[in-house]
């Protein structure tokens, strides 16, 4: 059998809970390949809304095994915090929920070391979550960071010296800190993880899909977020990209199925970095406000902008994207008219080409398309849909070069319209 990716094609927030959500019951295990609690993964049904920060978002249909895979970096004290939570919902919980071993664990310094860099970059901050995730990456990645396998063996000693470690830099940038109550919740946080089963995920996913087993490996934040090929530095510190799936769970890339590539409608931005399309206006407050773009987790307001389909199409080259999810379609209901950027101007000259870098000089080149002007929210079929808006979709697909599957019309599991049922 073959892992299905599901991954946002934007700056993260374009709905992938949700869409996780809804696509669980086609498959037998859901596992996150990267990222962190920066992410929060919204679901809502049956008139209740919960928010994901590590936990997969398959966790909430019966039966299916949930993995936080090899590539996530673990924070305990917020990870008991969401255990907590979801216990109140899902009585089964340590059954289901599997912890890979080789997840690296976000240590409370890790996060003081993600604000003392974010306080001396002043003005070029990257405006991270202020998870510590950049910090416990980079420890995996200069080979210092502390493995979820490692609470089996040693732990304290392991901790004690990324301590004196972390402590050194932080006193070397004189930021001031009281550690007692983080270490205190971390500890906790310990505790809790090791009510779950702790699994050699690279093993048991390949035994799996050789078993005959469906895989849904859930990204985090988006492609243009990527340590790679997003707008460096204002990126993640992970690979959200597809091929992130590969190393984040131990996949080889032959055993990769559909890639289900999601987008908004518009587009949104956190933090820091450049942003061609976004919009400065009471258009772009109009989609914040009707979009409610705050964020789910630290109610940021989030930056809104009209689609762009240079970033795009960009992003469903880098992701191999076989089908598109168009997410808050309802957004747009009440506008006259509804822009698309097709190309950049860069310097006076134009191109679809997405470049080496975003600055100053790039200026969006739209397209203006009539908005449909119809309550979308209740539509069950795409029979429903109105003329501008099957318009909207032909435009888009034409200039993607992949269909769109399915559309969200609304935030509700059931608020879902599959397309070219098959
Ligand atoms: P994720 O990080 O990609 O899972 O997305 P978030 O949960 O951070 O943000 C998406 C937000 O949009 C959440 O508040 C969702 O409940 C909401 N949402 C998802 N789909 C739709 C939709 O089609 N229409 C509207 N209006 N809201 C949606
Ligand atoms: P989900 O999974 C939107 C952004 C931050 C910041 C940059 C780096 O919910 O889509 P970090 O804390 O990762 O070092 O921050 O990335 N960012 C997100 N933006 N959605 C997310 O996750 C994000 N995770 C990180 O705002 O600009
Ligand atoms: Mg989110």
């Amino acid at each position: 059998m073959k892992v299905d990716v599901l991954l946002g094609l934007q700056w993260g927030d374009e709905g992938k809970g949700k869409i996780v959500d809804v696509l669980t019951p086609d498959y037998d295990i859901i596992a996150r390949f990267q990222g962190g609690p920066n992410a929060g993964h919204t679901l809502e049904f049956d008139g209740r809304k919960f928010i994901l920060r590590s936990v997969p978002s398959g966790i909430f249909q019966g039966g299916k095994i949930n993995i936080i895979g090899n590539g996530v970096v673990l924070d305990p004290a917020l990870f008991k915090a969401e255990v907590e939570a979801l216990e109140l919902s899902c009585s089964d919980l340590a059954d289901r929920l599997y912890i890979s071993r080789k997840a690296h664990l976000i240590l409370p310094t890790h996060r003081l070391l993600d604000a003392a860099y974010e306080t001396r970059k002043g003005s070029g901050k990257i405006g991270t979550t202020g998870k510590g995730i950049g910090p416990t990456y980079t420890d995996k990645v200069s080979r210092n960071g502390l493995r979820i396998g490692d609470l089996e063996h040693n732990f304290d000693e392991k901790y004690r010296e990324a301590l004196a470690r972390h402590e050194e830099l932080l006193q070397q940038m004189g930021f001031e800190y009281d550690l007692a109550p983080l270490e205190k919740a971390f500890f906790e946080g310990i505790e809790c993880i090791k009510r779950f089963k702790l699994i050699d995920s690279d093993h048991f996913i390949n035994d799996a899909l050789r078993n005959g087993k469906n895989v849904l490996a859930e990204g985090a934040q988006g492609t243009m977020l990527d340590i790679d090929f997003g707008s460096y530095p204002f990126v993640t510190s992970s690979s959200t990209v597809c091929a992130g799936a590969c190393t984040g769970l131990g996949v080889p890339p032959s055993r990769i199925g559909e890639v289900y590539g999601i987008f908004k409608a518009y587009c949104t931005r956190v933090g820091s970095g450049p942003f061609p399309t976004e919009l400065h206006d009471e258009t772009g407050q109009k989609i914040r406000d009707l979009g409610a773009e705050y964020g789910s987790v630290t109610g940021r307001p989030r930056r809104c902008g009209w689609i762009d389909l240079v970033a795009l199409r960009y992003a469903i080259m880098l992701d191999g994207v076989t089908r598109l999810i168009m997410m808050k379609s309802d957004v747009l209901d009440t506008f006259d008219v509804i822009k698309a950027c097709v190309a950049y101007e860069i310097n006076g000259r134009e191109t679809e080409d997405f470049p080496y870098e975003i600055n100053d000089s790039v200026k969006p080149v739209f397209a203006e398309l009539d908005g449909w002007k119809t309550d979308m929210s209740k539509m069950q079929s795409e029979d429903e849909f109105p003329e501008e808006f099957n318009a909207y979709l032909s435009f888009l697909e034409e200039y993607l070069g992949v269909q769109i599957k399915i559309v969200s019309v609304g935030p509700d599991r059931e608020q879902t319209i599959i397309r070219y049922e098959e």
